[in-house]
């Protein structure tokens, strides 16, 4: 390793501050940057300059905490040799971005493409949290290709509400249930969601948001053991310290996304995802990190790598605890060094702090088996999601690890084995529909129902909705039945523990087979052969296909923004990352 504080001939800033062939714009340049204290010293001595990508503000609470952790960074940048050069990303928070944070976290990308390609920037630390904040920085730092590592900002701690854990957006789909059934009024569910958010940091539940911070930990973006701390803890802090410390190493060694980010890392990303029963948005997103970093990864391989993973992580919606008991346990490398050990980890890929994931991880042991459960020991074999295809959609997944013993006894008679179900569907165009009509006795739910929501995708609800986890009716939740089976072409919360068959592309907004499904239709479901197929003949469909043609395709609400209009116009399907379609061309662009 080279020393970090000498000058390096390679440093891309030097084109800016250090430029003898173009000494005027090397003085425009500088002079700026010098107005607000840096010396020319500092910004001509050949020293890294780092970017701090900063995803926290008052808009983004998730990623709020940043702002506080900015200090040890910049302590760790600076004493390392770098100079660090804060800036804003776009911020998507997902709790309060209409109509769905999903639009935004392409726009994100592409922001922050632009700003760590066209500023004197030599490396970037990622400040990830909230659930597309980690995609839109790792898809970003994938297309420019310089040497980044990404910062978890942490979980909250676990929230409690009469002496029970509490979980992030899981008290929110059981809270539902408990006001639908009368159980609890306005102010007690307002009170009860609250209680699961007691402090600063995102998530505490295996949502998208610990789901995509245990992976970017799993890609090797993040130092060993950074994504499970708790925000507001002292090792939060510290491990702030150590990654700004740690960026300016990697400046030095040329240590670069597509040096880490590798197939191999990925398919290590996939299994994880399994064992800690990860979100379903995981899929969508790491298959827009690897489009952007030229990787080939395709949604089979999460069957194929994924689904006989067992879950060995506890916590809810899969399970019991949350955020800190993660942490204690043991975290992402316990986890990992359960499945080294039936040699299920690539363990030969290069990771942010310079070493193996192999290195990182061996021999690091659970401290709690409530939490992370021993590999012979998991509490659900073979956990990882399936993938699903018929005349309805090309593909869609279901997450396994849910399916509660319930909805096992009522749809799948085989206790041991997956298997095949089918009923009359009750179709939902959109959450408005399915709000307005879901308790409606009209609409005709029974138990052999299975609810199906469409219009909700990438194009159709711009940025995909999450919101393919539908509750029964009312009157079935009274009577005790709190799931149907649920299908559609949007996403849904990772801290929901429906079984929901979801992500569906292409969706009907596409004019995929969802857009000619009409309630009343029945529908077979067989997890078994992975397919899903509404039960009509194939001249029926074409006729039916032509009249939506002629009709103009599948009807959705007007764009809102310029952006959710332009967006609309390029965003592929789910199944291959939801990404602006062509901008997977701009590769390593750093080094243009
Ligand atoms: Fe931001 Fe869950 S809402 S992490
Ligand atoms: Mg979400």
């Amino acid at each position: 390793m080279s020393d970090s504080t000498s000058p390096s001939p390679k440093l891309r800033s030097r084109a800016w501050f250090d430029n003898p062939e173009n000494i005027d714009m090397t003085s425009l340049y500088l002079e700026r940057y010098l107005n607000f204290g840096l010396s020319l010293e500092e910004l001509q001595s050949g020293k890294p300059i780092i970017g701090i990508a900063q995803t926290g503000s008052d808009l983004s609470p998730c990623n709020r905490h940043h702002l506080v952790l900015a200090e040890r960074l910049r302590e760790g940048i600076r004493e390392a040799g770098g100079i660090a050069l804060e800036f804003p990303v776009h911020p998507i928070q997902e709790t309060g971005k209409r109509p769905t944070a999903g639009l935004d976290r392409n726009l994100s990308y592409m922001a922050l493409v632009e700003v760590l390609y066209g500023y004197p920037l030599d490396g970037v630390v990622l400040t990830i949290g909230c659930d597309k904040t980690t995609p839109a920085c790792l898809m970003a730092a994938a297309t420019v290709n310089i040497p980044a590592i990404a910062l978890s900002v942490g979980p909250m701690l676990n929230g409690w509400h009469k002496g029970e854990r509490t979980g992030s957006g899981t008290i929110v789909w059981k809270g539902r249930q408990m006001l639908a059934a009368g159980e609890i009024d306005d102010a007690g569910f307002i009170k009860l969601v609250a209680s699961s958010a007691p402090s600063t940091g995102y998530c505490n539940t295996m949502g998208t948001a610990t789901t995509m911070n245990s992976l970017a930990e799993a890609l090797g973006m993040q130092l060993p053991g950074a994504a499970a701390i708790p925000a507001p803890y002292r090792d939060r802090q510290e491990i702030s310290y150590y990654t700004g410390k740690r960026i300016v190493e990697m400046v030095a060694e040329d240590l670069k996304p597509s040096d880490i980010m590798t197939r191999e890392s990925f398919l290590n990303a996939i299994v994880v995802n399994s064992a800690i029963g990860g979100s379903t948005n995981a899929p969508i997103h790491l298959a827009a990190i690897a489009r952007h970093m030229g990787v080939d990864l395709a949604l089979d391989d999460w069957q194929e790598h994924g689904h006989k993973v067992p879950l060995l992580v506890n916590l809810q919606p899969a399970g019991e605890y949350l955020g800190e008991d993660f942490y204690r346990a043991g975290g992402v490398p316990a986890v990992v060094n359960q499945l080294m050990e039936q040699g299920l980890i690539h363990e030969g890929v290069m990771t942010a702090n310079g070493k193996t994931f192999g290195d990182n991880n061996r021999g690091v042991a659970i401290e709690d088996e409530k939490v992370i459960r021993p590999f012979a020991t998991p509490l659900v074999e073979e956990a990882g999601f399936i993938v699903l295809k018929g005349n309805l959609f090309d593909a869609a997944i279901m997450k396994t690890s849910v399916i509660s013993p319930e909805f096992r006894d009522r749809y799948l008679s085989n206790p041991d084995d997956l298997d095949a179900f089918e009923g009359p569907a009750v179709v939902f165009d959109g959450p408005e529909d399915y709000h307005h009509r879901i308790d409606d006795p009209a609409t005709g739910i029974t138990t052999d129902t299975l609810l199906f929501m469409r219009g909700a995708g990438p194009i159709g609800y711009p940025g995909a909705a999450e919101v393919v986890n539908m509750r029964p009716p009312a009157y079935l939740i009274r009577e005790g039945v709190h799931a149907l089976p649920c299908i559609g072409d949007g996403r849904q919360s990772g801290t929901s523990g429906s079984p929901s068959i979801l992500n569906a592309s292409p969706e009907a907004a596409a004019n995929g087979g969802l857009a000619l499904l009409k309630t009343g239709d029945r529908v077979r479901i067989d997890l078994n052969l992975g397919t899903a197929n509404v039960l009509i003949p194939d001249a029926e469909l074409a006729e039916r296909r032509r009249v939506l043609m002629e009709a103009g395709g599948f009807a959705y609400p007007a764009s809102q923004t310029p952006w959710q209009e332009i967006q609309r116009a390029v965003v592929g399907q789910m199944n291959t990352g939801a990404i602006l379609e062509g901008a997977e061309k701009y590769q390593r662009i750093a080094q243009t």
